[in-house]
């Protein structure tokens, strides 16, 4: 090359320098008026974290359809006065998403139907299941895997339950006790041995023997209850059988629920006493094993049966707190816990993980 072609070659190469330190320059140190640039400034990940805190809504993404059940998303306002949040079942808002539920029943054994992209550091994923530990599967890998835990247990990260609420004043002694032509009854629809039914069939065997029991449902009349008798049929007998299907702490359903907001009185089998005393009043409810046999129980129930005054005194926990209805349908079930998670996630703000899940849920 020659002599002139290269000074040439090397001006201009540090005119290209000058030019391009000067935009540089430019760039760093002149602030463009606002027009340009309308947005705020932008702000590290963390910041823009905590700025999207104050000001936008949580998304709380359902991962699967609980059993392939669909409900209308839009719920939690109507059923629950809960607007701090949007349930949303789009994955493509998965990396936005703040929470995202899984319901234990729908994760296949290998995972293979779990997330695959990377968990954003701010996400978290919470464990739903609403069975008894004798009816769950043990998936592996479920371990440090959960940040929070939704269901029955009130240790639960987010507990589900159909709570009594206190009223605000004590009330009038304005109860009417509904009509009542029967008096012990029990709805049951599954009898399968294999999820633990036996326990609670075997005490009904035993029990039937000393008092009539009137029976619905399709686990013996064949025949299915409609939704709207479910109330009316608890309210129009003296005493319910709120049978558990298997027996663990805290599992105590709606199968109590049930006959306190009908105004009845549960008769409850399922864990000890001071269990269901965390959850209702001692005087709103009969354990059986507050009895030695089943004879024992069936005498104290014809004794109620013939006493206004004992029976009624079942209902006194009724001037202080309120029992409300549960949801019936298995679409609307599963609009509480799902509308719970999402309120939960717009005051979440801590670090968690659910590292040994069974070791807890078994415990
Ligand atoms: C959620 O749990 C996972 C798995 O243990 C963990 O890696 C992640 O950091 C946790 N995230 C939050 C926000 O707590």
């Amino acid at each position: 090359m020659a002599a002139a072609s290269r000074k040439t070659l090397c001006f201009a190469a540090m005119t290209a320098l000058v030019l391009i330190g000067s935009v540089l320059l430019f760039f760093l140190y002149f602030e463009p008026p606002s027009p340009v640039c309308p947005t705020s400034p932008p702000l590290a990940d963390e910041e823009m974290y905590e700025a999207e805190d104050h000001t936008e809504k949580p998304i709380v993404l359902l991962w699967f359809w609980p059993l392939g059940v669909r409900f209308d998303l839009n719920s939690c306002l109507p059923y629950y006065n809960i607007d701090s949040c949007v349930l949303t079942d789009d994955r493509s808002l998965y990396s936005k998403a703040r929470g995202v539920i899984f319901s234990h029943k729908d994760i296949n054994w290998e995972l293979r139907n779990m997330p695959q992209e990377p968990r954003p550091y701010f996400q978290k994923w919470i464990w739903y299941h609403a069975e008894s530990p004798r009816n769950t599967l043990r998936i592996p890998g479920l371990d440090n895997l959960f940040n929070l835990t939704l269901g029955y247990r009130r240790d639960a990260d987010i507990t589900v339950r159909n709570e009594l609420i206190i009223r605000k004043t004590e009330m009038k002694d304005d109860f009417v006790l509904p009509k009542k032509d029967k008096l012990v009854c029990w709805i049951v629809s599954n009898r399968a041995q294999s999820t633990g039914t036996g326990t609670r069939e075997g005490y009904y065997y035993e029990l039937s023997k000393h008092i009539k029991v009137h029976l619905f449902g399709s686990g013996f009349t064949g025949s299915r209850l409609n939704f709207d008798d479910y109330y009316p049929t608890i309210a129009s007998c003296k005493f319910y059988l709120s049978f558990e299907n298997s027996i663990h702490r805290d599992y105590i359903t709606e199968k109590v629920n049930g006959p306190l907001s009908a105004g009845t009185i549960p008769v409850v089998l399922g864990p000890p006493r001071a269990d269901y005393e965390q959850f209702i009043p001692s005087d709103s409810f009969i354990h059986i094993n507050d009895f030695p046999d089943h004879k024992s129980l069936a005498e104290f129930l014809k004794y109620l049966d013939s006493n206004d005054e004992a029976y009624m005194r079942y209902f006194e926990w009724r001037k202080h707190y309120i029992a409300t209805p549960h949801l019936l349908t298995v679409e609307k079930e599963f609009i509480q816990p799902f509308c719970l998670a999402c309120d939960h996630m717009s005051r979440d703000r801590e670090y968690s993980v659910a590292n040994d899940l069974y070791g807890w849920y078994w415990s």
